[in-house]
């Protein structure tokens, strides 16, 4: 079976085309290389350098490769506060960017479409953990452009008689064990990776975006899931949506919270590494709590997160040595 993966070259993606491609299936990657790596894609794909909001462009890869079932995708901005800044450009590649594909896929046999939401769609939540069916209350760009998309890929399935499966991830981190993939590039954004640098390099002071939270130490708390067990959600998505014909969305987390101090203690703990940090003022836009009810991704599609803090640092190390 051949599924298409949008964004493949990129820090997911590419986790996502190894795992299909271990498991059998034909990938076709389409990628315009804005933030993604030739070296991220894997050998047994086939390759187009494409933009996903060219009508064109796409139009030509589903003529070429005609038998693609699945749409995986994953090419999207992802920053929050670039975002805030460039509200246009978010809301055009990651909600138009979904509209040129579903508007293309509806000509095609394809029988279910694979969404990277993510949990910024909730905002600044009620109550914690988070379900599927809190209020969703975006509070970035960011955020919106993606709930945007989630109500279109909703609406398009009902229109056309398709499937899809909207996950909303957490905090994903850490790398393949093969050491060729994993966050790269050389402006770092998230935690764990500017964590690990700052381990890799004692000059980097690694700072905490503020200490005056609502939590037990005042730092900000996330939910950490390995890429490896999130691409692997994916897969068990797609193998349940195509078999029972069904549609769903899923928070994809450990529902496990971490505070940020407790990342940066538990990172020097497991790596046995000094790491220089400061505590700074608040970023703003960030909630102080943040992490998944996963019941109903576990249930459902009987899905298992399977690394731990401790060994998503560690990947992340591991990841971020080699790849200075
Ligand atoms: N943080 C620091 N110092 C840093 C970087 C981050 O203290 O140098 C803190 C942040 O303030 C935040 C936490 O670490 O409290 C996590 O920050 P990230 O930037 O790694 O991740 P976010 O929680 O902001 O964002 C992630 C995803 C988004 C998604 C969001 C939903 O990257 O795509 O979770 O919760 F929208």
């Amino acid at each position: 079976m051949k599924v298409l993966v949008t964004g493949g070259a990129g820090y997911i993606g590419s986790h996502a085309v190894y795992l299909l491609i271990e498991k059998g299936y034909d990938v076709v990657i389409i990628d315009n290389l804005s933030k993604g790596f030739e070296s991220n894609i894997h050998p047994k794909a086939k390759f187009y350098q494409v933009d996903i909001r060219n009508h064109n462009e796409v139009n030509k890869v589903f003529e070429s490769e005609k038998d693609i079932e699945v749409i995986m995708h994953f090419a999207g901005l992802i920053v929050v506060p670039e975002s805030v800044e460039k509200p246009l450009e978010y809301f055009d590649v990651n909600t138009n960017g979904v509209w040129n594909l579903l508007n293309i896929a509806k000509n095609y046999n394809v029988k279910s479409f694979i969404f990277s939401s993510t949990a910024a769609v909730y905002g600044e939540p009620k109550s914690i953990p988070i379900n599927e069916d809190d209020e969703k209350n975006p509070i970035n760009p960011y955020g919106q452009s993606k709930l945007s998309a989630e109500y279109l890929i909703q609406s398009w399935a009902k229109a056309f008689n398709r499937q899809y499966v909207i996950f909303r991830y957490f905090n994903v981190a850490g790398a393949h064990e093969n050491g060729k993939i994993g966050v790269k590039g050389k402006s770092l954004t998230h935690l764990l990776p500017l964590v690990i640098s700052s381990a890799l390099d004692l000059s980097k002071t690694f700072y905490i975006f503020g200490n005056d939270y609502e939590t037990k130490d005042g730092t900000c708390i996330r939910d950490f899931v390995h890429v490896n067990d999130l691409v692997n959600a994916h897969v068990l998505g797609m193998e349940w949506s195509l078999k029972n014909n069904k549609s769903d969305i899923f928070n994809l987390g450990t529902s496990q919270g971490f505070s940020v101090k407790e990342v940066l203690d538990k990172s020097i703990e497991t790596l046995k590494i000094n790491i220089n940090y400061q505590i700074g003022p608040r970023r703003a836009g960030d909630p102080g709590q943040l992490f998944s009810n996963n019941e109903k991704a576990t249930k459902i599609l009987h899905w298992q997160p399977s690394y731990s803090l401790e060994e998503i640092i560690k990947s992340e190390y591991q990841f971020r040595k080699n790849n200075k």
